[in-house]
């Protein structure tokens, strides 16, 4: 059974408009309304289930229509850490061989190939986390804010959601965190790598697309990419070539 675990337990501190960022519309529908119909519409996906801000279920359960996302379960209360809400769902994710997959709410523009790659990937491995390469050079600072090391770019990526896995290796690494009174994690690949050393997680390709909504300048970025996507242009796959010469529009401007 393959279960997908929709995170939406924050409330959008950096966005800062006074609602969880998963609650605004974007392109007619709350942000994350679109990342559960896609979830939701994923042939291989069972079971969907929702974690949210205990404070936010009323507004959820008025955006959501239970008949166009017949795969979601439950709706369950988020902690007050991401990790926390991780752990929270954890009780509801059945067997220990179950694919569970954990979804930022706030990445709308997740696509069947990324599950099915998480999907495929359990086959192998226990742990799965998704990441992008990066364009900018990645630099780690001192407590100066003097460059201390410089990875070369090429072994680094920038991770993304679904992190996808077998749940009794999520809810092994869950149970050794909680033995650590100095547990500090951002994600859930990152426990299963602190507190179940050794287990190979594996990494799949995401997309540039699968952005996370983060900071307000994210939400008209993702309305872009909504409008282009639209039009049938796919922000990953744009032609340079096709594009030399050419008046460009890039958000609402134009180059060229
Ligand atoms: N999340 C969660 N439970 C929390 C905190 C975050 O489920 N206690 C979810 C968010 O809802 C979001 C994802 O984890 O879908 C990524 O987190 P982030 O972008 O940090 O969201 P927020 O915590 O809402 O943002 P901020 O830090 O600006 O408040």
């Amino acid at each position: 059974k393959n279960i997908a675990v929709v995170l939406a337990g924050g409330v959008g501190e950096r966005v800062g408009l006074g609602i969880p960022k998963q609650l605004i519309r974007i392109a007619g529908k709350p942000i994350m309304v679109h990342t559960l119909e896609t979830i939701n519409d994923h042939p291989r996906i069972d079971e969907v289930i929702v974690m949210m801000h205990e404070d936010s279920i009323p507004e959820l359960e008025k955006v959501i229509d239970r008949d166009r996302l017949h795969k979601l379960s439950r709706t369950l209360p988020g902690g007050a850490t991401r990790n926390d809400t991780t752990l929270r769902a954890l009780d509801a994710v059945g067997a220990d061989d179950t694919k569970v997959l954990f979804h930022d709410a706030v990445r709308p523009f997740i696509d069947d190939r990324i599950i099915d790659d998480c999907i495929d990937a359990l086959d192998d491995y226990s742990a799965v986390d998704t990441a992008i390469v990066s364009a900018d050079t990645i630099i780690r600072v001192d407590a100066d804010d003097c460059i201390d090391q410089m990875p070369a770019r090429a072994v680094l990526r920038r991770g993304q959601t679904p992190q996808a896995f077998r749940a009794g290796t999520i809810r092994a690494a869950y149970a050794k965190a909680a033995e650590d009174p100095d547990f500090a994690a951002t994600d859930d690949c990152g426990v299963v790598f602190n507190y179940l050393p050794g287990t190979p997680i594996k990494v799949v390709e995401g997309s540039s697309e699968n952005m996370k909504v983060t900071e307000a300048i994210d939400i008209a970025f993702a309305d872009k990419i909504f409008q282009m996507r639209k039009k049938g242009v796919d922000a990953d796959t744009v032609d340079l070539a096709d594009l030399a010469g050419k008046r460009v529009v890039v958000f609402g401007g134009s180059y060229g």
